[in-house]
């Protein structure tokens, strides 16, 4: 299994603090947002890892993070790999993921869009993957906000609205999927939505065709860094979450 991180796009929503820097290298509390996924796949037992980014960050991200130095694999206790693909436009999810495909080569994968953070861990979905594709599922208030996805009685999903008006039920799509290689496939031929780029809905919902998505809930917290309220509330819960973690003075 190989890891994928979506770290471009423009961060529109964070100007003016993402107009001299992207929005995956702001501090959340004590590290940068990007160093949150990274540790996610990294216990999740992936050694090698691309990060996906626009042109102009690739310096800034090549002194945060190197060639993965900083992070340990689990499988050897060595350092893991982290190498670099460029995206020259901001053109979808899926346009991103597959600028890794000759990472990916033969393997399977799990893309995480690097401004999302969940406190849960993946490894058990990751190390029980075979086949088929994998969402994280999260209850929310406002649903219709996200991505929503209708279940079977078997946790398989039926269907995912993006942005439905009305929704059919409160399970939100969190930013984190796991692929089997059939994903290529499943991307030729991909249209452009209606807002110009190439969805990750419109992929996932080839796995529904085929009936083979299944959907997993995530327990805790979840964020999406990408507005100013949402950075501060995730920054202000990773400090209460270091504070109580770090062992008190005798
Ligand atoms: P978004 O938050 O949907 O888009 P954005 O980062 O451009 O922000 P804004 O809406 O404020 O302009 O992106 C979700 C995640 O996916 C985020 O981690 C950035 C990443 N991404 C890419 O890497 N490439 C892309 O083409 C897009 C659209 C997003």
């Amino acid at each position: 299994m190989k890891g994928v991180i979506l770290a471009g796009g423009s961060g529109t929503r964070l100007h003016p603090l993402t107009k001299i820097t992207n929005k995956h290298l702001l501090p959340l509390y004590n590290k940068p947002v990007i160093f949150h996924a990274v540790e996610k796949l990294v216990n999740a037992g992936i050694d090698r890892i691309m990060i996906v980014l626009s042109p102009q960050y690739l310096d800034d991200f090549v002194s945060v993070l190197g060639s993965g130095q900083d992070f340990k694999s689990k499988n050897t206790g060595h350092q893991i790999q982290i190498v670099y693909g460029i995206q020259n436009e901001p053109g979808g999810i899926a346009q991103g993921l597959c600028i890794a495909h000759d990472f990916i080569a033969n393997d399977s994968v799990v893309l995480h869009l690097g401004d999302n953070i969940i406190e849960d861990d993946i490894a058990l979905h990751v190390a029980n993957f075979t086949s088929g594709a994998t969402i994280f599922l999260k209850e929310v208030h406002d649903p219709e906000r996200f991505g929503v996805a209708t279940l079977d009685k078997n946790k398989r999903v039926t269907e995912i609205i993006e942005k439905p008006k009305d929704p059919a039920t409160n399970l939100a799509v969190v930013g984190i999927y796991i692929y089997d290689n059939t994903v290529f496939a499943k991307m030729e031929g991909q249209p452009k939505s209606d807002r110009g780029e190439y969805e990750i809905t419109w992929v996932n919902n080839r796995y529904v065709d085929e009936g083979t998505l299944r959907a997993e809930s995530v327990k805790g917290a979840w964020f999406d860094i990408g507005t100013f309220d949402s950075l501060l509330t995730a920054s202000n819960y990773m400090k209460e979450k270091h504070l109580s973690e770090k062992p008190k003075a005798q």
